[in-house]
């Protein structure tokens, strides 16, 4: 049934729709869901599924923890539940999906996984990481890609740069025109996890897919201390000049927001980025451009958005959170939701058509790497290492990338040993 009608539904019914909707045995209970959808696409996407559990007569109780990347969020997390209380549903994803499990922390949704099918709907590299001991114990939302430069077309125009550009070359030829056009190439905010996307982007673009895969995925020192590394830290560094002075700690949806206004000419972000500027009523093609980050056409960095349910013991709220997992794999949320959201449907079988084209290249891509073997999980964003790993890579990232004199040998280094004490 769609939106509208249940809506319809409910609002001639009253509470008898409620009742309906639940069935005869089941409760309304409340889901308390820490995430950190919190920008302005992020939070139209969020209520998305708000709306639809609460139609289902549950309540949605809000634990939104600002914070782009969800650092703050998982620290949060980790205090709520090390004090006994987490909340039922959480924004958690990739490996660390599996560290929640082995705390035994986490419920099964089996039962909602076997009705839904999810085992044939999702993509295996999807449904691996929803599992923890062969139980299913998150739910993905969506799919979204990192590797995108974000572009605005009217400043290229007024800065005679007549390509977006398709490599690291063209990008610092581009930000030369740009900069002396009186604009600011790359809008970037100085986080730590917005400056691991820029280089992890980078990485990808100056060794391609099996190279990012050894340093970055499979932490090969070889790799991580060679020098395509020491190559693609200098090209990383070398970013600051398309960068501006205002850049320290700047939220990543207001660096959007430069782009989006006409300040910066580019940025370097995942497409929770395009939530922005869906938000603001600009079409892709026209007002904005989507291209792959620069040298990554053959690649895609994927970043899984999953929910994950702690176990609960009362019965009422075990059922709002079978509720929630069985309504995010549903067409309805997986359209309404990604088409705010900035992302693809997690599961491949939904029409696409109102889909904009950086959606329809996304999903094409996706499917086209995954092929190829150019689909490589996002170390920045938690897919591809575990969190304490990821956070040594943050550290050291961030710390070459604002020092005067660490120079790339020595950020390598730093990265080998970061990766010898992991193993
Ligand atoms: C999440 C996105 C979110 C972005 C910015 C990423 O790590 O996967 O859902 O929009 O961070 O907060």
């Amino acid at each position: 049934m769609s939106l509208f009608k249940r809506t319809l539904l409910k609002t001639a019914l009253g509470g008898l729709a409620v009742a309906a909707t639940l069935g005869a045995t089941a409760q309304a209970g409340e889901v308390e869901v820490l995430h950190w959808w919190t920008s302005g696409g992020e939070a139209r996407a969020a209520n998305v599924l708000k709306q639809l559990l609460e139609e289902e007569g549950h309540q949605w109780k809000d634990f939104a923890v600002a914070g782009g990347g969800g650092e703050t969020a998982m620290t949060v997390l980790k205090s709520r539940a090390m004090s006994g209380n987490p909340p039922s549903a959480a924004q958690i994803k990739g490996p660390e999906i599996q560290e929640w499990g082995e705390l035994g922390l986490l419920g099964q949704l089996d039962s909602v996984a076997e009705q839904g099918r999810w085992g044939e709907l999702l993509p295996p590299v999807i449904a691996d990481v929803m599992q923890y001991d062969g139980h299913y114990v998150a739910v993905p939302v969506n799919v979204h890609r990192v590797n995108w430069l974000w572009a605005n077309p009217e400043v290229l125009e007024q800065a005679g740069v007549e390509k977006v550009p398709a490599n690291l070359d063209e990008l610092f030829a581009a930000g030369e025109k740009i900069r002396d056009a009186g604009y600011i190439p790359l809008a970037h905010g100085g986080q730590p996890w917005q400056d691991a996307t820029v280089f992890e982007t980078v990485v990808l673009g100056t060794g391609g897919p099996e190279f990012y895969r050894r340093a970055l995925v499979e932490l090969d020192p070889d790799a991580l201390g060679s020098d395509t590394m020491i190559q693609a830290l200098e090209t990383f560094k070398r970013t600051r000049e398309l960068m501006d002075d205002g850049m320290s700690g700047r939220d990543w949806n207001i660096a959007t927001s430069m782009v989006i206004n006409g300040k910066a000419a580019m940025q370097l972000m995942g497409d929770w980025a395009k939530g922005e500027f869906t938000a603001a009523g600009m079409t892709p093609g026209e007002d904005y451009l989507c291209v792959p980050a620069p040298g990554t056409e053959e690649a895609f960095t994927f970043n899984i958005d999953s929910l994950a349910m702690f176990r609960v013991s009362d019965e009422s709220e075990q059922e709002a959170q079978q509720a929630l997992a069985r309504l995010v794999l549903e067409p309805e949320f997986q359209k309404t939701f990604n088409l705010a959201k900035g992302s693809i449907p997690a599961r491949p079988d939904l029409d696409m058509s109102e889909f904009d084209q950086c959606a329809q290249q996304s999903l094409e891509d996706f499917q086209r790497t995954a092929d190829k073997g150019g689909l490589v999980p996002s170390m920045a964003h938690g897919m591809a290492v575990r969190a304490d790993v990821q956070g040594a890579i943050f550290d050291i990232v961030t710390n070459y990338f604002n020092s005067a004199d660490m120079t790339a040998q020595q950020a390598a280094e730093r990265l080998v040993n970061a990766a010898n004490v992991a193993m």
